[in-house]
Order: structure tokens, then sequence, then C-alpha cells
């Protein structure tokens, strides 16, 4: 299989942007962009929406590394009167990257839902997505993302309002059910009935939040029998993974999140491995630099220095489960700038290859879960 730089994959179509004087990109992601990208040879490689991750300023570290394909901003919450966050919106209006930015809304109220992705649509934004995945009680409680699969009927009601409503590619990221994987059979004839762009699955129930047993193989049920593009989601951390994944599930590209924080080099190696080329694996110091430029882009001027080590940890805390359970002991503890790169130092300021595979916790045999499939 020939594998395409996103450039590549564009052709003539794309709308080649150039950084202004501040180096953002104006308007860089018309829709047809990223429609082209869905039915290119080549699969998609998709950064997660992550909250207080996937900022304008993860974007930007990120891309140096090359980056996704696509990013999408995590969710804007929608309700009666809330107003897309200023935040969330720099990361499109002011998007660093020159790659498309997809909108992810949250909520169950349509007309709310409606207004706001009319609103988001005149930003240059690919497409606009709707979350029905986040499992944290105090969303799911509210019947929004992950909530909203316990109720089939609401979730037909809002994707025939948004879809008539998004008159750009409209797609959906969900997970296989609330309690049951179960669910996934009658959530699949609902997302097919509504002509979406694009559905994501993390293939995980809302129950489950992020314990092992992926089922990858509903995935490859969806890919099967929906007409629209699939992109898998859930634990890909590894080139030799994903490979393996896009051969088997027959989505048209890969979602990854926590793995993207852990190894920024990872949607490179992926391209690599599909080209047929040896995996070029990074130092302890090259991950040792990656710190660096997180707590460059991260630092905001004037914020109390403990403020600003509880930020990094944010990414140290994913970071440092493809380092080692030690690490990640000894970093969840410091308060100080000193410290916290005297812990980095200790651990990874040395020229050994690191594989950023994560370090899981034992199974219920005591064994490592190492490919939890
Ligand atoms: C810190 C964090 C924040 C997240 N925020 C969002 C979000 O805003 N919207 C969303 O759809 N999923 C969110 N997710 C879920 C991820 O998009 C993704 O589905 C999940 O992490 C599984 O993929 P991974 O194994 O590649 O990380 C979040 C995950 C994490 C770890």
């Amino acid at each position: 299989m020939k594998i395409l730089t996103p450039l590549q994959k564009f052709g003539t179509n794309l709308v080649q942007a150039q950084p202004s004087s501040d180096g953002c990109f104006d308007c860089v992601t018309p829709p047809e962009t990223f429609s082209n990208l869905l039915h290119a040879a080549a699969p998609v490689l998709a950064l997660a929406p992550m909250q207080d991750v996937t900022t304008l300023q993860f974007m930007r570290v990120l891309d140096r590394y090359g980056g996704p394909d696509v990013y999408w901003t995590e969710y804007f919450r929608v309700h009666g009167d809330s107003r897309p966050e200023k935040w969330i919106l720099d990361s499109i209006t002011k998007n660093p990257t020159g790659k498309p930015v997809v909108a992810q809304l949250i909520g169950n109220d349509i007309p709310a839902l409606v207004r706001t992705a009319k609103l988001l649509q005149q930003h240059p934004v690919a497409a606009i997505d709707l979350n029905l995945g986040c499992p944290a009680p105090i969303v799911y409680r509210k019947c929004a993302g992950g909530g909203l699969l316990r109720e089939p009927e609401r979730i037909d009601a809002i994707l025939g309002a948004l879809r008539d409503a998004v008159t750009i590619p409209f797609t959906v990221k969900t997970r296989t059910g609330f309690s049951s994987p179960a669910e996934f059979d009658t959530l699949l004839p609902i997302f097919a009935k509504h002509p979406i762009d694009l559905l994501t699955v993390h293939a995980r129930t809302v129950a489950q939040m992020y314990r092992p047993g992926v089922r990858y193989d509903l995935i490859a049920q969806a890919a099967r029998e929906l007409s629209c593009p699939v992109l898998l989601n859930g634990n890909v951390f590894s080139a030799a993974q994903a490979q393996q994944l896009l051969a088997e599930t027959g989505v048209c590209g890969l979602m990854i999140g926590r793995g993207a924080i852990r190894n920024p080099w990872l949607f490179e190696q992926i391209r690599a491995q599909l080209r047929g080329e040896k995996i070029k694996l990074p130092t302890g110091r090259d991950l040792l630099n990656y710190i660096h430029e997180l707590w460059d882009n991260e630092i905001t001027p004037g914020v109390r220095e403990s403020a600003q080590v509880q930020r990094m940890k944010k990414f140290t805390n994913f970071i440092g489960e493809g380092i080692g359970e030690k690490f990640l002991h000894d970093i969840r503890r410091v308060e100080t700038t000193a410290d916290f790169w005297r812990v980095c130092e200790t651990f990874i300021d040395h020229d050994e290859p690191m594989t950023l595979e994560p370090i899981l916790p034992p199974n219920k045999d005591g064994l490592p879960e190492k490919f939890p499939l």
C-alpha cells in the first residue's frame, strides 16, 4: 500500500495555508479537505479530543513531531444559554497546524445543539462532531455524552436535528454502549439511519471507563455494516499494533489519544510502519526535550509555580505510563519546578531508545496487560 503524506493525499484540492505574521493559519480547514482525507486511500490519523489537553498549545507541540492528519477540539459544553468557550474556539480560529480541526459538542438540548453547530460552522472547522462517550458521572448523569447511550430514541432525535442543521460534515464519536457492548446492536441502526459523515468508535462501554477489554471486533462490525467511514479509537500505542488493527478491522483510520501524549512520535512511526520502513525510537533525552517543549508552551506568565507544576502533571501522568511505575510515583509527588526537573532528569536523561508503550496494571492473573484486546 502506498502511503501518502497529508499534502500528497489532497493533491491539488488542498488549500495550502500560509501562516500570518503571528504564526497562525487562517481558515485552513475547509470541510472538503476533511472529506478528502476520509475518502483517501491512505488511513487517516486523528488526535482524539481530550479535555484540558488538546489545546492550541498542545496542537502546536504535537505538530512539530509530524502530528496527526486531523485534530479534534475538546468538547464545547452545550446547554440553553451556553456560548462556545473562548479557549476552545481559539484552537480553531488560531489553529497553528495548518491541518483540519473538528469541533466537538456535548449536550442533549436540541435547539441549543443546533444553535451552537450553526455558529461553529461559520468558523474554519472541518466538521461538527457529537460526543456520545464521555463517562464522567457529572456528564452522563445529566444524560449527555455517554449518558445518551441509555436513550437511543433521544440520540435518534438529536442526530436528525443536527444532520438537518449542519451543512458541513457531521460526525459522531461514540462508545459501544452504556453498560453492555450488546447495546451496540441497537445503536448501529440509528447511526446508519442518519447520513453522518464519520463514526468514531471508542470500543469500550461507558461503565467500563478505561479498563481493559477493548472490543475491536465491534469496530470491525461497524466498519462492515455502516456506509460511512469508521475511525477506530482505544488503546492504540504502537506502530505495529496500529498496522495490525487497520488490516483487521477495515476502518478508514485511527484516532489516538493518550498514546499520542505519551509518544508524540507515534503518528510518524505509524506512517513509517505503513511504508514498510524501520521505526525510529526516541531516546530518553528526546523525551526529556519533548517535556521541555510542553513546559515552554504550557507556561503562563504570572501563574504560581505549584499551579504550573500541577499543569505539567496532566501530561506526565500519561507520559509516565511509558517510563515506569517509579517515575510515576515520584513525579506525582513533586511540587516545585526544581523537583519536577530533578525527577525527569533522574529517569530519562539518557541515550537509550524508548518504546513508550504503556506499562499497564496487572490483569486478574497477575500478568501485565500488554495488549488489552
Ligand atoms: C484527559 C482526557 C480527556 C478526554 N476528553 C475527551 C473529550 O473532550 N471528548 C471526547 O470525545 N473524548 C474525550 N476523551 C476520550 C478520548 O478522546 C479517547 O476516546 C480515549 O482516551 C480512548 O482513546 P486512547 O486509548 O487513544 O486514549 C478524553 C480522554 C482523556 C484521557
